[in-house]
């Protein structure tokens, strides 16, 4: 789900950092607006670097010049591609202006573009949250059906003891996730995604693993999280924190990962392997750490287990959905990685280009279904190629179903 947060010109802009770094943990993909006065706070490359994504300052910065009439428009697009607006801090300049309908800058002429949920998180001067103006601007908003996330009471930075606190991000958080509920179209999917590398040991200190970070299947996860599902992550050793909300299994080896596989298959309805899972494992491990010697040493390497095609021949009416790392022939070999292991849906992704693939924080990726379609994917962040995945695999299902 795609959250515009808009943050206001008060002292609490950097606490909207905070928010902005929870919302993307709950999978949330999240689109920072600031307003003019916010960025006398706190710079854009804050919010910019936590969501991966460029912050919108001003209205007039994509019109004119080369730009086309549809990225002038902006303020639409952001309208209609994001299903909730969050204002946090909410200063009593932009309470007035969305009560009164004004349109003066990007953030209140999106407001007035948008139709989704939205959220408002006032902070300000006691006063002037008690003052008699701001009130009935509240009144007002409210009326519409706003949900307004209520100051806390607390000393502020103005010196003055009273309301006036942004409440917790935690708080606005999980009154976002509230607010999403009517979103879950994954609710009821029981969700199982590996993610992460595996590590193949040789000695009780050194191991063959490969360059995978996990992030990928982390996004999965996290994103379907968000929109309801009960997800099972089965994890290699990776970096990353737990998603919110979803239970993580962390295994080492390809062996562990099919034995946590196996065990979850049963009860699930959507299995995602964008785990990385090791082609060979070494033959006679050592029991003791090998010895540095002038001679060369040569490890013999077993095939591991194919965990995915183990899956695809057990899978029943459940939906498989593979990953394809490759550095060339992208569809060709995604399609035959469809075929070979009873996939419904391949995702492919080429790598070893710029700012892709492994360990990047973005990805582009080629849907390869077994429909027959193949779906190019423009470049986005992990967490907004989860999304499209899972998009894809609703329809997919239900085009399944219909040609049964
Ligand atoms: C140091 C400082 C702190 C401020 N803190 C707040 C605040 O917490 N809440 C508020 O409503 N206004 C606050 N203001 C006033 C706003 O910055 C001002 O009303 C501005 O026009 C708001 O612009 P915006 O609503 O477009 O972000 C503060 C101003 C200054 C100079």
């Amino acid at each position: 789900m795609n959250i515009a947060l808009g943050v206001g010109g008060g002292i609490a802009a950097y606490k909207a950092a905070e928010l902005a770094r929870l919302l993307e943990e709950r999978g949330f993909v999240v689109q920072v607006l600031m307003t003019e006065a916010a960025q006398q706070f706190v710079r854009p490359l804050t919010f910019a670097a936590l969501t991966g994504r460029k912050v919108i300052t001003d209205l007039f910065a994509s019109a004119g010049g080369e730009e086309t009439l549809s990225s002038a428009v902006e303020h639409i697009r952001v309208a209609q591609d994001n299903q909730m607006l969050i204002v946090a801090p909410a200063t009593a300049d932009l309470l007035a202006r969305f009560a009164h309908g004004l349109a003066s800058d990007f953030l209140t002429t999106l407001y007035l573009a948008f139709t989704g949920t939205v959220v408002l998180a006032p902070a300000m001067n006691t006063n002037m949250w008690r003052h008699p103006a701001t009130q009935a601007n509240l009144e007002t908003l409210r009326r519409r059906g706003h949900h307004i996330v209520e100051p806390e009471e607390g000393h502020l930075a103005c010196g003055m003891t009273g309301p006036g606190r942004l409440a917790q991000p935690e708080r606005i958080a999980a009154i976002a996730s509230a607010a999403a509920v009517q979103l879950r179209d994954l609710e009821g999917e029981r969700i199982v995604v590996t993610a992460g590398p595996t590590e193949e040991p040789i000695d009780p200190v050194r191991f063959i693993s490969n360059r995978s970070s996990g992030k990928m299947g982390y996004s999965l996860a996290q994103a379907a999280a968000a929109r309801g599902a009960d997800v099972v992550l089965v994890s290699g050793p990776v970096t990353l924190p737990d998603p919110y909300g979803v239970t993580v299994l962390r295994v080492r080896t390809a062996s562990d990962m099919r034995q946590a596989v196996m065990e979850h298959l049963k009860d699930a309805s959507i299995i995602v392997k964008a785990a990385a899972v090791a082609d060979y494992h070494v033959a006679n491990v050592a029991s003791r750490k090998l010895k540095k010697t002038a001679m060369r040493l040569s490890l013999e390497l077993d095939p591991t287990v194919d965990i995915l095609a183990e899956v695809g021949q057990k899978k029943g009416d459940r939906l498989l959905i593979g990953f394809a790392a490759e550095t060339e022939n992208l569809v060709a070999e995604a399609r035959r990685k469809m075929e070979t292991k009873n996939c419904d849906m391949v995702v492919g992704n080429l790598v070893g280009t710029d700012g892709t693939g492994f360990e990047a924080d973005q990805n582009e990726v080629t849907l390869v279904v077994r429909t027959g379609d193949v779906i190019k994917l423009p470049r986005a962040t992990k967490l907004e190629v989860a999304n499209w995945i899972f998009d894809h695999a609703l329809k997919l299902r239900l085009a399944l179903h219909a040609a049964q």
